[in-house]
């Protein structure tokens, strides 16, 4: 099939295009959780990436003006969440603007008083280290202090869909640099 440039008349990309060509680059899913005054705060985010590893920092990329994006750079605390393949209904509670996400769930809490999603693939507690605003996001920079693994499969995330991860079989491939 020929590519296609899909680039308005003045060389603008609308924001519709942009999300269904980044949705061609698989992801997994991870629910950002942070608590301020005592009150927990959650969203799904798919924008986690690995930053460095001496220091261990991540980044988020948070909606400006997201309840949980004000929660987590006034705290200065966070945890990422990294779901398991069980938990899409987990990733589909923390994406509904406006809602009470945390209602009658069983959270845990990790120093700081952070909530932490219970059975998710992964938990990862960070400091803010940094954040600025990058067009419509905040891009928050987080220093990991502690992590937290279990065994099973990650959910993924490719072109809008809920997707299962399926490993090749061969040795793994770690890249250092
Ligand atoms: C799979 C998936 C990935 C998402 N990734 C992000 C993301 O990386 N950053 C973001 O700001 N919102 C992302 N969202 C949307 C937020 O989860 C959603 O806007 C949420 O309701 C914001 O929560 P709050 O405003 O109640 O704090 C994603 C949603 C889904 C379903």
């Amino acid at each position: 099939m020929p590519s296609v440039n899909l680039a308005g008349p003045d060389n603008a990309i609308d924001p519709l295009t942009m999300r269904r060509a980044m949705g061609r680059f698989a992801t997994g899913v991870a629910v950002v959780t942070t608590s301020l005054d005592g009150t927990p705060h959650g969203m799904t985010v798919n924008s986690l990436t690995s930053v460095s590893l001496s220091p261990p920092l991540l980044l988020v990329c948070l909606t400006i003006g997201a309840r949980s994006t004000d929660a987590v750079t006034r705290s200065g605390r966070f945890a990422v969440n990294i779901l398991s393949a069980r938990q899409e209904q987990i990733a589909l509670r923390f994406a509904r603007p406006g809602e009470d996400h945390f209602a009658g769930l069983d959270v845990t809490h990790e120093r700081h008083g952070v909530p932490v999603i219970p059975d998710a693939f992964a938990h990862l507690e960070c400091a803010v280290e940094r954040h600025f605003a990058a067009g419509d996001h905040l891009v928050v920079i987080g220093e990991v202090h502690s992590i937290c693994e279990r065994e099973g499969e990650p959910l993924g995330y490719l072109a809008g869909k809920f997707s299962d991860v399926v490993a090749r079989g061969h040795e793994p491939v770690h890249w250092i640099f």
